[in-house]
């Protein structure tokens, strides 16, 4: 599945609200909804989706999968500099497309991450950034390997990778269940995908699903280990009595892919 030849290959895209992505040739598909926009998705599906339930906390530790280009990093900052949040916020995200966080530096970016320049900077040039209030840490390596050996407990997870066709080993039960263990009880994770076969490999690892949806954007999903009344319960007894044959990916689908 993986092919770090063909890693370097990429082409830029203009999305639906005028920011840029870029097309990933081996992995047949882009780094965003070019439709919904990548700033406009990452704001609306992960950003304001998670800090809606946890713009209280002092601290958030948020696991970002995976870093790209890091629009929800970025999106992040912008969102809590914006609100003035006084929020301490830790990132931890794991990338194995070395080539391209080095590339960031001269990416462009849309004028919403203007300030941030330094910040992109650093990450691109050390793949770490501190200063009082933010702590961002790009972890190279595959992410598989990588999140069983965090020792950090998160408040929020970012799913944001390839999708479960082009890049299932990023969505199956057993890698599921390595994300629920570094959550905390009352964590968040959102993710862009609402597929039959994702849902069920959330659900088989006790994690709660609601429906999240916008104007112009296509629909997408929280996932919880607890129970949230405010939001859009999806009730998974009844969707598996609807439909017995859907199904969570499973690693050995995949056996022999690397
Ligand atoms: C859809 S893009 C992520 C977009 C990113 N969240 C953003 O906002 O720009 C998926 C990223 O996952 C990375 N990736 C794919 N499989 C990986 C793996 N097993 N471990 C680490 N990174 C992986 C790719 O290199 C790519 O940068």
């Amino acid at each position: 599945m993986y092919d770090e030849e063909l890693r370097r290959e990429k082409q830029t895209v203009m999305t639906g609200d005028g920011s840029r992505t870029l097309y990933s040739v081996e992995f047949g598909e882009t780094y965003h909804s070019d439709k919904d926009g990548a700033l406009h998705e990452s704001l609306q599906k992960h950003v304001l989706s998670a800090f809606r339930l946890k713009h209280r906390e002092k601290r958030l530790t948020i696991l970002d999968i995976c870093f790209g280009l890091g629009y929800n990093t970025l999106a992040t900052l912008y969102y809590v500099k914006k609100e003035q949040l006084s929020t301490q916020i830790h990132i931890i995200s794991p990338e194995f497309d070395r080539g391209l966080v080095e590339s960031l530096s001269s990416f462009v970016y849309p004028e919403e991450f203007a300030t941030l320049k330094p910040i992109i900077d650093a990450l691109s040039r050390e793949c770490y950034y501190e200063d009082k209030q933010f702590k961002i840490e790009i972890l190279i390596g595959d992410a598989r390997k990588i999140i069983p050996q965090i020792k950090e407990r998160f408040d929020i997870v970012y799913q944001d990778p390839f999708s479960p066709a082009h890049n299932p080993l990023l969505w199956t039960k057993e890698y599921f269940a390595h994300i629920r263990e570094v959550m905390k009880e009352d964590a968040v994770l959102t993710t862009y995908s609402i597929a039959a076969d994702v849902r069920m490999g959330l659900h088989e690892n006790g994690f709660h699903l609601f429906m999240l949806s916008g104007e112009k954007i296509r629909s997408w999903m929280l996932a919880s280990p607890q129970m949230w009344e405010s939001l859009d319960f999806i009730n998974m007894e009844l969707k598996k009595k609807r439909n017995p044959d859907a199904k969570s990916l499973r690693d050995i689908m995949f056996k022999g892919y690397k």
